[in-house]
């Protein structure tokens, strides 16, 4: 099947084929505070890849979460960047890739998802689908991933379960199979009645900070009834009831599909549903997926290496001053120092210092396969959403699409001698895709026109600038809304006849772009410009 490639022999195919098989590769989403941290971490300690509770998380006593390396998301209490975790567990090899947990970062989050094959999204179960969140979970949705629904803190006064179920389906579009169900809520939590396994999982609280007690009950266990209490107990009756006749099918196929989501109930904080949670997943999801590429779909199993540039991050760690270019693994094997194509810069290059990270503790790969996420060192060769293959192969993977600003700022140093690091800065942040940047038609670099998506971002290239570049700087609000790319080499732009709060900018590349301050400009344009085409996105 897999004739040559340079893994030789049979059974390093067999070897290969294993590995892949055996990963799992998921983005983690959630509104801020519902408890994503909390779920990784007690994903981490299932798979050993930490020895102890608190030390993903504990943002008010200081202690940070190990994915959350930014000092503003210390401050804030909000991830800003994404971060890739992995673990191993009952076989498996687990890659997390954390999202941002706030809707001006959706981009970011968009990105990541295309690293990952399934996502998990977490709920708070008493506040259901939060507004910030529903653009997250959309982009999510638009991607067509399977999407696994963890409800957390059950031990808190929760919402209707079948309305959760609803609200779900009805805001995100997407059906729901609950695959657990949960027995009271808050102090009258009691468990979860576990359905392909007709099953109870009862729940015993231990006391703040300890893990709770989970006892495997038969649901006809006629002692059900006095541990649950007469309310608790007939209403499980009667939702089970409701549940088998009026819910819909478990479709395994809709779930690989992400048309239909698996719901687990459960709590984070004391370990409670997290493994079945786990495990459920991992029999549900797939090892890594085809991806579709400009010479058809790349097989995982094929021996030759390929990936893709999903994210671009630099100073990470402020003693390292340096960029790491994030890629996911899409097939075969990769080897440290192995020699590669970059397809989009057309050259051979040699993959160094490959790290795999564990938030801020580096590890270097020796090895990595489809499915896996390796950092590489990047001397500023690489762009969000470029190729990288085995010599000879020269097909690139579907891009990455970027979102349109939304929000416009005009930024400039405030000490005129910090011109160089300024533009550095500006230059380094928009290529990582945190923000974009443009100028004056034909200007320089001494103010530039930010652009974001959310304007929280505003607020990280302030902080960044300051913290890594030395850099203070003024903002000033712009009035636009809409921008849009001159499609064509040879238009006129400054000859164009324009209303006359639109604004004629360029982007870094210097393509030339237009502003506008409201939709009603942009159909002006059209209309006294023949032929002008404009575009929402720029094609790199
Ligand atoms: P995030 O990453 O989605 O932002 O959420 P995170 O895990 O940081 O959790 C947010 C808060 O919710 C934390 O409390 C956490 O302890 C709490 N939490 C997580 N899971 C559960 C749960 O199942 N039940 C209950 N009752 N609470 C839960 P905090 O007070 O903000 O932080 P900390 O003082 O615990 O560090």
């Amino acid at each position: 099947m897999f004739a040559g490639g340079w893994i030789g022999g049979g059974t390093a195919l067999a070897d290969l084929r294993n590995e892949i098989e055996k990963r799992r590769t998921f983005a983690i989403i959630s509104h801020p505070d519902a408890g994503k941290t909390t779920l990784t971490e007690k994903f981490l300690l299932y798979g050993g890849a930490i020895a102890s509770a608190g030390m993903v998380k504990g943002k008010k006593s200081m202690k940070h979460a190990v994915s959350d390396w930014m000092e503003i998301e210390k401050q804030r209490g909000i991830s800003v960047t994404s971060s890739v975790l992995q673990f191993h567990y009952d076989g498996y090899c687990i890659n997390i890739l954390d999202t941002p947990g706030h809707q001006d970062f959706s981009e970011d989050t968009y990105r990541t998802l295309m690293a990952a094959d399934s996502a998990v999204m977490v709920i708070d179960a008493s506040k259901g689908v939060e507004k910030q969140t529903i653009k997250l979970f959309k982009v999510c949705v638009m991607r067509d991933i399977p999407i696994f629904t963890f409800v957390n803190k059950m031990d808190r006064e929760a919402r209707d379960p079948f309305d959760l179920m609803q609200e779900i389906e009805d805001v995100l579009g997407i059906e729901t199979y609950p695959v657990n169900w949960p027995i009271g809520s808050g102090k009258n939590f009691k468990g979860v009645y576990e359905r392909n396994k007709d099953r109870v999982l009862s729940f015993t609280y231990n006391g703040v900070g300890q893990e709770a007690g989970a006892e495997v009950m038969d649901v006809h266990d006629p002692g059900l009834k006095s541990l649950f209490g007469e309310e608790l107990y007939n209403t499980l009756q009667d939702d089970v009831e409701l549940l088998d006749g009026a819910g819909g099918e478990f479709d395994l196929e809709k779930i690989r599909h992400g048309k239909l989501s698996p719901v687990l109930f459960g709590l984070a904080l004391t370990n409670f549903g997290v493994e079945p949670f786990l495990e459920n997943f991992l029999r549900m999801t797939t090892s890594p997926l085809p991806r579709q590429s400009s010479e058809g779909e790349i097989d995982p199993f094929s021996p030759d290496f390929s990936a893709f540039v999903f994210k671009i991050q630099a100073n990470m760690n402020k003693a390292h001053r340096d960029r790491i270019a994030f890629m996911r693994i899409c097939s075969g094997k990769f080897e440290k120092g192995q020699e590669v194509v970059h397809v989009q810069g057309g050259k051979k290059i040699k993959l160094t210092q490959p790290q795999q990270m564990m938030a801020q503790e580096r590890e270097i790969v020796e090895e990595a396969y489809a499915g896996d996420i390796i950092g590489i060192f990047d001397p500023g060769i690489f762009s969000i959403g470029d190729t990288v293959c085995a010599p000879g192969k020269k097909f690139q993977f579907e891009g990455i699409p970027t979102f349109a600003p939304e929000h416009f700022n005009l930024v400039r140093q405030t000490d005129t001698m910090k011109r160089k690091q300024f533009i550095k800065g500006t230059s380094q942040i928009a290529q990582e895709g945190a923000i974009q940047i443009f100028q004056e038609l034909g200007g320089g670099m001494e103010e530039v026109i930010v652009g974001v998506v959310g304007t929280l971002q505003f607020d990280v290239l302030e902080y960044r600038l300051k913290n890594e570049y030395g850099v203070d700087i003024r903002m000033e609000g712009l009035p636009y809304q809409y921008i849009r790319w001159i499609v064509g080499e040879d238009v006129d732009v400054k000859a164009l006849d324009l209303s006359s709060d639109t604004k004629r900018v360029q982007d870094m590349r210097g393509r030339p772009l237009l502003l506008f301050t409201n939709s009603w400009n942009i159909q002006w344009a059209l209309d006294h410009n023949k032929g002008l085409r404009l575009e929402e996105f720029s094609r790199s």
